[in-house]
C-alpha cells in the first residue's frame, strides 16, 4: 500500500512517458521530478510507452527513433537503473495482453467521458479505435506491477481514476487479483502552462514553439522563450492562476524548480523582468547538467539498459498476468 512519509510515497511506483518528442519541462516539473525524487523511497518501474504512440497515425520507425531518445532523456535526468527499472513498453507482451481484460472490464460511458480523448479526437483527422481505448492500455501498464502509486501529472488524474476503477470492477468478478493504485499529483508543478497562451497547458504539440521548453533548448533559447513569456498589463507580481495565468505560470516554474512556494516566491518581485530572468536561471540549472549526461549517453549504452529493464519487468508483467489468467479460469 502507498503510505506518504516526509521523504515521499513508498511500495511500489510505476509511471510511463509517451516517446512523441523531446521531454519538454511541464513533463519534468510535473512528473518526472518526482520519478527521480521518489526512487528513495519506492521501488519505482519507468516505461516509455511507444505502443500508446501509435494511437495516432505514425511514420514507420518514427516511434521507435523517439524511444531510444525519450529513454536517454530519461536517464539523463536521473532515473537510475541500479534503483529503478526503466524499460519499453511493447518490448513486454503482457501489456497487450491485460489491455484486453481492461477494455472487457471497462464500460463505454465511461471511455467516452474521457476528456484526452475528446481533446484529442478533435485535433485529429483520423480518429482511431484504439485512442478511444487508449486508458484500458494505461491501466493494463499500471496493474501489471501491482503498483502502490502512480506519480502523473494533473492531466493523467482522469486517467488513474479510470485505472482503479476497472481494477475494483475485476476484482469484483474474478477476486482480489489486482492491486488498486494511488495517483500521486504534485501539489505545485502538477500544470505547467504554455508560456505563449498560458490558459493551455504546455505541451509537445504546442501551436508556436516559443510557448514549450524543450530540454534540447540551447540556453538562449531558454531565455528567449521565457523572456517573450506572456504576461499581463497590470505589472503587479501575484500569484492567482485565475486572472493572472501567465504571471502565475512563472512563479510556478520558478518555486518548482527552486523547491519553494509560488506565492512566497511571488513577495519577492515588484516587475516582471526580473521574474523572467530569474526564472530562467532556475531552469538553466536544471537542464545544463541533463544536457552534458545525455551527450555522455552512447545508443548502446541506453539499449543495454532497457534490455536489462524488459526482462526485470517482463519477470513481474508475467507474475501477475498468469494470477490474472488463473483467475479468469481459461481452458
Ligand atoms: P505524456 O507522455 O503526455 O506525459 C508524461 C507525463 O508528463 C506529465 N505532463 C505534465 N505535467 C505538468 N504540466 C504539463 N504541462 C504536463 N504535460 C505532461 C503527464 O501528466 C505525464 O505524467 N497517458 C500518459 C502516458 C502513460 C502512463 C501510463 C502514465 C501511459 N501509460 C501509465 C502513467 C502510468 C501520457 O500520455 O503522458
Amino acid at each position: 500500500m502507498a503510505t506518504e512519509n516526509q521523504s515521499g510515497p513508498s511500495g511500489r511506483a510505476f509511471s510511463g512517458i509517451q516517446p512523441t518528442g523531446t521531454i519538454h519541462l511541464g513533463n519534468y516539473l510535473g512528473a518526472i521530478k518526482n520519478w527521480v525524487d521518489f526512487q528513495d523511497t519506492t521501488d519505482g518501474i519507468y516505461c516509455v510507452v511507444d505502443l500508446h504512440a501509435f494511437s495516432v497515425p505514425r511514420e514507420p520507425g518514427e516511434v521507435g527513433a523517439a524511444t531510444l531518445e525519450a529513454a536517454r532523456d530519461l536517464l539523463a535526468i536521473g532515473i537510475d537503473p541500479e534503483r529503478s527499472i526503466l524499460f519499453v513498453q511493447s518490448d513486454v507482451r503482457q501489456h497487450t495482453e491485460l489491455a484486453w481484460f481492461m477494455q472487457c472490464s471497462a464500460a463505454f460511458g465511461e471511455l467516452r467521458r474521457m476528456t484526452q480523448f475528446k481533446d484529442k479526437s478533435e485535433s485529429n483527422d483520423f480518429v482511431s479505435a484504439a485512442l478511444f481505448t487508449y486508458p484500458a492500455l494505461q491501466a493494463a501498464d499500471i496493474l501489471l506491477y501491482d503498483t502502490d502509486v502512480v506519480p502523473v501529472g494533473d492531466d493523467q488524474r482522469q486517467h488513474v481514476e479510470f485505472t482503479r476503477d476497472v481494477a475494483q470492477r475485476f476484482n469484483a468478478t474474478y477476486g482480489d487479483v489486482l492491486v488498486v493504485p494511488e495517483h500521486y499529483i504534485p501539489p505545485a508543478g502538477a500544470r505547467i502552462m504554455d508560456l505563449q497562451h498560458p490558459e493551455n497547458k504546455m505541451s509537445k504539440s504546442a501551436v508556436s514553439e516559443l510557448g514549450t521548453i524543450f530540454f534540447t533548448d540551447s540556453e538562449s533559447d531558454i531565455i528567449k522563450k521565457l523572456k517573450k513569456a506572456v504576461t499581463d498589463n497590470d505589472g503587479e507580481v501575484r500569484f492567482d492562476p485565475e486572472s493572472k495565468p501567465g504571471v502565475s505560470n512563472l512563479l510556478n516554474v520558478l518555486a518548482v524548480a527552486k523547491g519553494t512556494d509560488p506565492v512566497s516566491e511571488a513577495e519577492g518581485y515588484s516587475q516582471y523582468g526580473p521574474l523572467k530572468a530569474d526564472a530562467a536561471e532556475a531552469v538553466l540549472e536544471i537542464v545544463r547538467p541533463i544536457q552534458k549526461r545525455r551527450q555522455e549517453l552512447d545508443d548502446g549504452d541506453v539499449r543495454a539498459i532497457l534490455a536489462d529493464g524488459a526482462d526485470r519487468a517482463r519477470a513481474k508483467a508475467t507474475e501477475v498476468m498468469d494470477r490474472v489468467r488463473g483467475a479468469v479460469q481459461l481452458l
